[in-house]
């Protein structure tokens, strides 16, 4: 059996093992945006998943760009050392090539910690004033943002090329904007939030021209061979949100700037935003946007099973999936899958006694 996940990819210059990445996860454990010994802990273990590519989380390019207080950050020197060194630990230690996810938490920052509540920060926890496209707030209980005016959004572009600059010194191998889940490029393409009535605001092309200046400025920044891509929404969920039509747009824009591939979650514009996460429901998004951009395409969202995995690539729904949650639960979750599926896949050398070959042909999971 030839397994359509465990079959090989080239994102530029970069080859990848088979189709399976770690979906970034904010791990709300840096200190001033610099990565901890939890990040050596956390993308050392799934450096060897057997996922051919772990992204970093949703990385804040500037300080305020990050959500919490907690969350890594890629603006400063100890940053970007800190940041080396994790990168340094999984290559020599993992099978997985690296990449991050450079981020601006836009209106959605200056707030609490999942595990405290993830409600925006109290005069008393030391909060931050937030920027996004229009003075528009996430939802009742959130802070007016204060509209971007023409110095912050050269400001911030700025800071997306110089944090990419950042990461290829410290050896990632794929950068990947976040230009999904309500944070501030995805609020940017979206009429929920962004109302402006300037060149940035109106059209769906006007929406999407900062993001675009954005794509095209670290494109520029980075070596012409390292993949980028962006992670953008399938749908808002919200009535006059974006649809799928959009995210086909919008992909096929960012190809044109030469992004390698983008992809496809959904959700997350406001607070009122609807459901949404059934499985399967941003593979179809995926689908159509791999169809219709012509781009090579990720998806994620409630992957959990390696032939569910297997179904989606093989029957070429996308070229990629991500998997966050179930990755958490099976640190070696392409190990397993590689067992289901009949594949091969890297252990280091101290592991290599383990499977396959003590399961002796039993199903792990399926
Ligand atoms: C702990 C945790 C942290 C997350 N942080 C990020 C993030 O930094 N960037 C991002 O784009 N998505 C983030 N997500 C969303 C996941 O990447 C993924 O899109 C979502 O969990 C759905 O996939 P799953 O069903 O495989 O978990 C996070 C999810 C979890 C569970």
């Amino acid at each position: 059996m030839t397994s359509a996940l465990f079959s090989p990819i080239r994102l530029a210059d970069l080859e990848l093992a088979n189709r399976i990445v770690v979906s970034p996860m904010c791990q709300y454990s840096a200190d001033d945006g610099v990565a901890s010994e939890w990040h050596i802990n956390h993308l050392g273990m799934l450096a060897n998943s057997g996922a051919a590519l772990v992204v970093a989380e949703a990385t804040g390019i500037e300080r305020r760009g990050r959500i919490t207080h907690g969350c890594l950050g890629l603006y400063s020197d100890d940053c970007e050392a800190a940041l080396a060194r994790v990168v340094a630990h999984c290559r020599r230690y993992g099978t997985a090539k690296l990449g991050i996810q450079l981020a601006h938490a836009g209106r959605k920052a200056s707030a609490r910690r999942p595990w405290e509540g993830s409600q925006p920060l109290s005069p008393a926890e030391d909060p931050w004033q937030t920027i996004a496209p229009s003075a528009v707030p996430f939802g009742p209980e959130w802070p007016v943002p204060r509209a971007m005016t023409a110095a912050d959004m050269e400001r911030v572009r700025d800071a997306f090329v110089a944090a990419a600059r950042r990461a290829v010194r410290a050896g990632i191998d794929a950068t990947e904007l976040h230009g999904a889940h309500g944070y501030l490029l995805h609020s940017f393409v979206s009429p929920i939030s962004n109302k402006r009535d300037d060149e940035y605001g109106g059209t769906l092309a006007a929406r999407m021209r900062y993001p675009l200046e954005i794509a095209r400025a670290v494109r520029a920044a980075i070596p012409k061979g390292m993949p980028l891509g962006a992670r953008i929404t399938g749908s808002d969920w919200v009535e006059g949100g974006l649809t799928p039509d959009d995210a086909v747009a919008f992909a096929g824009a960012l190809k044109a700037a030469g992004l390698d591939f983008v992809c496809i979650s959904s959700g997350g514009i406001s607070a009122a935003s609807g459901p949404t996460l059934v499985a399967g429901t941003n593979v179809q998004f995926a689908e159509k946007v791999r169809r219709e951009a012509g781009i090579a395409t990720r998806t994620v969202g409630l992957i959990a099973t390696p032939r569910q995995a297997e179904a989606i690539v093989a029957e070429g729904k996308a070229d990629m999936v991500a998997l966050a949650r179930a990755m958490l639960d099976d640190p070696h979750w392409g190990w397993h899958a590689a067992q289901v599926l009949g594949a091969e896949v890297v252990r280091p050398p101290q592991y290599q006694r383990a499977a396959p070959k003590v399961w002796a042909g039993a199903s792990y999971r399926d």
